[in-house]
């Protein structure tokens, strides 16, 4: 498969292709049926660069397609999630916002599930973010936001309004913008000489550990490993001086960067850059096992929906997660195996999943009346459900997972 003229988005390497997903819809493209005819559609294939390591989506999507107006994610649907963000602004809080006036910028800050802590203890902040919808929701809660994309021409213009930050800070977006080079010099433009660059992504090896590849689609457009994104940092006049495992998302690595030769690196970016090391993530072997184990999943979890539905048993998906959008529509899942998803998040309800067109209801429509078994495609928040939705369990129910393989819970 692979073609060997496509060129590393971060060092112009060579990359090697080591799966292709085919023609993809948006994964968080829900729709009305008027919306169906133009449905657009990419292709999702996945490389690793044979230079820096770095791993990417072959096909950049526009930005303007995916994050607008109508972006679905609201990040406080999660408590879990709240938890975690607010524990790390309380961190920050007592860390390198502990000076005097300190000022902190975060990249994607979504419905401010971070920021509005920070702003809460009436520190100076400014969130960025092209999501209009979500954006709004964060003013409405006392948060300061720019409703825009951040980039370099971007960082310019706050550092001239503003002053230079103490922190940047990011989680579940660095890996979604291609342009890393102007964000990263944005980064320098805005950031004090001793701040810190703070971001937190999907971790490729736990993708690999867990078989993870619904955690491919067209908003992460790169996969980090410690490895790669000290590369990244070095070409940029960066390194990185701390890293963090993080439970969340189906495993996450917290990454500090600071400006080279301003920090000591702390003993655990050793440790886990060791530990990463054994794994040898970017191998064409490993890459070919992680390929093998997905075309498995298909062949089983295809296999397991078709025999249930000849057994005559109703099954339903829970959580219409962009990461599903994956999973269907690479493994051909329609309405026909799955009737309706259930999810909490109210701007889904009453639309049409991506590409495979199955309809998604409010969770509550998992007890009308209870199936017999529910596909978990929000896997990441598997505790969180599992324990909301004890009755389900309670009336017989089983939960199917397809990661590390297919298997019933
Ligand atoms: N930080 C939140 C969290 O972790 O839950 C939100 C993550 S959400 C998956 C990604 C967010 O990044 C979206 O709200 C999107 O609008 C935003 N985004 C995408 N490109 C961006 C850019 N260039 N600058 C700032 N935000 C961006
Ligand atoms: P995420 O995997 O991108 O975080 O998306 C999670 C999706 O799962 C989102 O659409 C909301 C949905 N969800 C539920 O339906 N019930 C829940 O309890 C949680 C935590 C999420
Ligand atoms: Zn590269």
């Amino acid at each position: 498969m692979s073609q060997g003229n496509l060129a590393c988005r971060v060092c112009g390497g060579r990359l090697a292709e080591f799966f292709d997903f085919g023609r993809q819809p948006l994964s968080d493209a829900f729709l009305t049926p008027d919306d169906i005819d133009e449905e657009f559609f990419y292709q999702l294939t996945v490389g690793a660069c044979e230079s820096c390591t770095m791993v990417q989506l072959t096909e950049e999507v526009p930005r303007d397609r995916m994050f607008h107006e109508d972006y679905p994610y609201h990040s406080s649907g999660s408590a879990t999630m709240r938890q975690h963000f607010e524990q790390l602004a309380k961190h920050l809080i007592d860390t390198e916002l502990s000076g005097r006036d300190p000022f902190i910028v975060e990249i994607g800050c979504n419905d401010g599930v971070m920021l509005r802590q920070i702003s809460k203890a009436g520190i100076r902040h400014l969130g960025v973010d092209p999501s209009g919808g979500v954006t709004r929701l964060a003013m409405a809660d006392g948060v300061r936001v720019l409703t825009d994309f951040f980039e370099e021409s971007l960082a310019e213009a706050v550092l001239a309004d503003e002053g230079p930050a103490d922190v940047i800070y990011a989680a579940n977006t660095i890996c979604h913008i291609p342009y890393l080079d102007s964000v990263f010099r944005g980064v320098d433009l805005l950031l004090k000489p001793d701040g810190v660059f703070i971001f937190e992504d999907p971790s490729f090896g736990d993708i690999i550990e867990r078989n993870s590849f619904d955690q491919i689609y067209d908003e992460h457009f790169y996969f980090f490993t410690l490895r790669s994104v000290q590369a990244m940092a070095e070409r940029m006049g960066f390194e990185l001086v701390d890293a963090e495992r993080l439970p969340v998302h189906g495993g996450e690595i917290r990454y500090t960067l600071a400006r080279k030769g301003r920090r000591r690196p702390s003993a655990r970016v050793a440790e886990l850059t060791a530990a990463e090391r054994v794994l040898d993530l970017a191998a064409p072997a490993t890459l070919e096992r992680f390929a093998a184990a997905v075309r498995n999943i298909r062949q089983d979890l295809t296999r397991l929906l078709e025999d249930l539905r000849a057994e005559g048993k109703r099954v339903v998906g829970y959580g219409a997660t962009a990461k599903s959008a994956t999973v269907t529509n690479y493994c051909g899942i329609g309405p026909g195996l799955i009737p309706y998803v259930c999810d909490t998040t109210p701007a889904k309800h009453g639309k049409l999943m991506p590409g495979s067109h199955i309809p998604v209801l409010p969770a509550e429509a998992l007890a009308e009346p209870f199936p017999d078994y529910a596909l978990l495609f929000a896997w990441n928040h598997a505790e969180e459900i599992m324990a909301k939705e004890q009755a389900f369990r309670e009336a017989g129910g089983r939960w199917i997972l397809y990661t590390p393989k297919v298997h019933i819970l």
